[in-house]
């Protein structure tokens, strides 16, 4: 048991199984998303904010830095924040720094990328009162373990910025707020970013940019595979592909294969087969109402304690607070 749990718990072996599973059966082909943000990936992505196209990462931003004194006035202190998926921190500091007004702070971020974390701690080595203690894990244990470390009277703010509450499949967004709902107590708070339903040309360019940095950021799952499992990917043979998609209200990102073709995965020991214009699906993001977020936290948990949004790019930033 306990050897077959090492095996299982191997970073490369849980790869290399979610690919094969991914690629290897009947249907619609599928690659986690988590899996983008390699060391190149995680860069490329920080190139994604700040393309013209993809408003999304500034309206979050703006929104958090206009408002950041008065989301922390609702939150009772003392507090720890935790932030699941906290990218390279750049929008956190206003709410740090807001924080920090009143009194020191503890923060945690929890991520699954390396990366993200050694550059979130340099972005806010600087933000003089607060400690911040890097948790690499998968959200809900992460979190899980940071609610463990509160004392006495102090609440738990947990943030959960920018879209990736979008990324989950339709009812598992529900589930998973469910799941963070289970691990806090009455009175906690979560700031929850989500973007809106906007103009279909606005979203499909945000996916898709003239620059191609959007195709290179999903082909990199492709070469990342090629890197660490030994593939054999002719990138030039996929190519990037977002739609929308109206049933689901999503935004869909796949990689098509240009021509019939096998790919060899040798250190997961298997061969995928391609037929030609077949896709892998490695993304989608939801595009919400307002009411749906409401709707949502209610089902959750939580009620909504207050909501801001974005004039330029439709984003909204809830504070839930736990029931
Ligand atoms: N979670 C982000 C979003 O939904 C990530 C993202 C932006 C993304 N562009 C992408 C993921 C392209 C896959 C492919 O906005």
């Amino acid at each position: 048991m306990a050897a077959s749990a090492k095996v299982w718990s191997d970073p490369v072996t849980q790869f290399a199984s979610d690919v094969r599973a991914g690629l290897c059966g009947k249907g619609q082909k599928e690659l986690p998303s988590k899996y983008l943000y390699d060391p190149l990936g995680f860069a490329l992505f920080e190139v994604i904010t700040q393309l013209p196209e993809y408003g999304l990462t500034r309206a979050d931003e703006r929104l958090l830095r206009s408002h950041a004194q008065e989301i922390v006035r609702h939150v009772p202190s003392p507090a720890l924040v935790s932030e699941l998926g906290s990218g390279s921190g750049r929008k956190t500091r206003w709410i740090l720094s807001a924080m920090c007004e009143r009194e020191p702070v503890s923060y945690y971020p929890i991520e699954i990328s390396r990366a993200a974390l050694a550059s979130c701690a340099a972005e806010l080595g600087d933000v003089g009162c607060a400690g911040i203690v890097g948790v690499e894990r998968e959200y809900l244990d992460g979190l899980g373990e940071v609610a463990a470390l509160r004392t006495g009277g102090a609440s738990l703010l947990v943030l959960f910025l920018g879209s990736t509450i979008g990324n989950f499949d339709s009812g598992a967004d529900a589930r998973f707020l469910r799941e963070v709902r289970s691990i806090l107590a009455p009175g906690d708070s979560l700031l929850l970013g989500a973007d809106l339903l906007k103009p279909l040309e606005r979203m499909l360019d945000a996916y898709d940019d003239p620059l191609g940095v959007t195709a290179a950021f999903n082909l990199n799952l492709l070469g990342r595979i090629n890197r660490e499992l030994d593939g054999d990917f002719d990138l030039r043979q996929f190519e990037h592909v977002a739609r929308f998609n109206e049933a689901t209200s999503s935004i869909e990102m796949h990689l098509r294969s240009k021509r019939r073709q096998v790919v060899n995965v040798r250190r997961g020991g298997f061969a995928a087969p391609f037929a030609a214009d077949e896709t892998v699906w490695t993304e989608s993001s939801h595009k919400y109402t307002r009411r749906e977020i409401a709707k949502l936290a209610v089902t959750c948990g939580f009620r909504m304690e207050a909501q801001w949004v974005d004039d330029e790019w439709p984003f909204a930033e809830n504070l839930l607070v736990a029931v």
